[in-house]
């Protein structure tokens, strides 16, 4: 098998760091992964397979960072897409798909005894938040530390440029851990308005973990004695565990959940979801912005969930996702390399042991990419209804020689 180059790929990575400051924003960024052994740049895409700008193909487990839970271009979602795209796009009065996936949202989906409708999922995060300070009256939330909710001010990491008020109210606790979360109450008591947790630990760079026996129900009991709110941050997970969404699975209790990514596959949109008593609230807090009426998305998400719910979307992938999780550790086995497999099947993430600096991850993803599979060092990756059983077998062949090349560079 051949490796592939990527001479087009930083060609193109030479121009966009003169006109976007820092180039590639986010974890997309070459340094993320081994620098020079991954394209920076894809042309087009179908299903589960990518082509870069120099012409290599892919199978891609990054799925357009989990949006796209059926693969790129699924012809129900695009024939959906295409024909609103006929009517029009953006209006200056909401088109019916503004009520129809609402409607849909709140026959499919219990938590959505109303919706909001955002682009991003940072947008449904930070309006969560607002309406649980405004439904109690109170300003702390807490957070669990190391979670992404987006990159909004009053969660965003870093701080250059954030006056330390934005994040005055916001107090962090360790995940799955019950004791920590008690301290943290009894600590803020009566000015708490909510907790924001993630339906299990997806942390960038840190081995994943899903939530502890009992963890949501305490999480819920605390919250309904002290007058706070259970936010749930589905963004990520949301429509690869259980179709309702993933609080469900986790049998979870919250009282807001936060949709986006996966929800229209790949169209731009988030939707924050909740309970009949916040409707009050979730009115008193103004939402609204330019493109958040935007009918091609509202009908992307009603196709693509219909889709999710009618073909077994997520049964498939949690069935290819259980294929490659024991292909890859068997054959970490096989080779002698210690790694940790984390997560939910359908959202994984790889890990080495005695790989602090991630050189050993970096050195796998780039062996992996330079035989066309995408797979991410420090993100977890995700399985699509799109990935078939011979891109899984494919996809194990790689891996085994990115083990056998690994074991050689660096021992076990
Ligand atoms: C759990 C979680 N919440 C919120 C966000 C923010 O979503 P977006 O990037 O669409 O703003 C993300 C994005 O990765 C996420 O994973």
């Amino acid at each position: 098998m051949k490796d592939y180059e990527f001479k087009k790929s930083f060609e193109l990575l030479a121009r966009v760091n003169a006109v976007i400051p820092g180039g590639i924003q986010g974890p997309r960024n070459p340094i993320f992964f081994k620098y020079g052994s991954y394209p920076v740049f894809m042309k087009r895409g179908l299903g589960s397979h990518t082509w870069d700008v120099d012409g290599n193909e892919y199978i891609d487990y990054m799925c357009g960072f989990g949006a796209l839970v059926l693969g790129i271009n699924h012809p129900k979602v695009e024939e959906a897409a295409r024909k609103q795209s006929e009517l029009g796009n953006c209006f200056s009065i909401p088109q019916e798909q503004y009520l129809l996936l609402a409607e849909y949202l709140n026959r499919n989906i219990p938590i959505a005894q109303w919706v909001l409708y955002g682009k991003n999922g940072s947008d449904v995060t930070t309006q969560a938040t607002r309406i649980a300070r405004i439904a109690t009256g109170k300003k702390g939330i807490i957070l669990a530390r190391g979670a992404y909710h987006g990159f909004h001010y009053w969660c965003a990491e870093g701080g250059l440029g954030i006056p330390p008020e934005y994040q005055s109210h916001i107090y962090y606790v360790a995940y799955n851990d019950l004791e920590d979360l008690e301290e943290m109450v009894s600590k803020h008591s009566g000015d708490l308005a909510g907790i924001m947790l993630t339906p299990l630990k997806h942390d960038f760079a840190k081995d994943q973990e899903l939530p502890a026996p009992g963890y949501f129900e305490g999480v819920r009991k605390i919250c309904d004695r002290e007058g706070m709110l259970f936010l749930m941050d589905d963004v990520r997970c949301g429509f690869r565990l259980k179709f309702e969404g993933s609080h469900e699975y986790f049998k979870a209790d919250p009282d807001l959940v936060c949709f986006g990514k996966a929800i229209s596959n790949g169209y731009p949109l988030s939707v924050l979801a909740g309970k009949k008593t916040l409707m009050d609230a979730a009115k008193k807090a103004m939402f609204t912005a330019t493109h958040f009426f935007s009918a091609v998305p509202l009908a992307a998400a009603i196709a693509c969930m219909e889709e999710i719910k009618q073909s077994g979307a997520i049964e498939k992938v949690y069935r290819h996702g259980m294929m490659l999780k024991d292909g890859i550790e068997s054959q970490a086995q096989s080779h002698g390399v210690k790694i940790h497999y984390t997560s939910h099947p359908a959202m994984p993430f790889l890990t080495f042991e005695d790989d602090a600096t991630f050189e050993k991850a970096r050195f796998f993803g780039g062996e992996a990419a330079g035989r066309g599979i995408i797979l991410h060092p420090l993100h977890n990756w995700f399985v699509s209804a799109a990935h078939e059983e011979s891109d899984i077998r494919k996809t194990l062949e790689v891996t085994d020689q990115c083990f056998k090349r690994l074991k050689e560079k660096f021992g076990g």
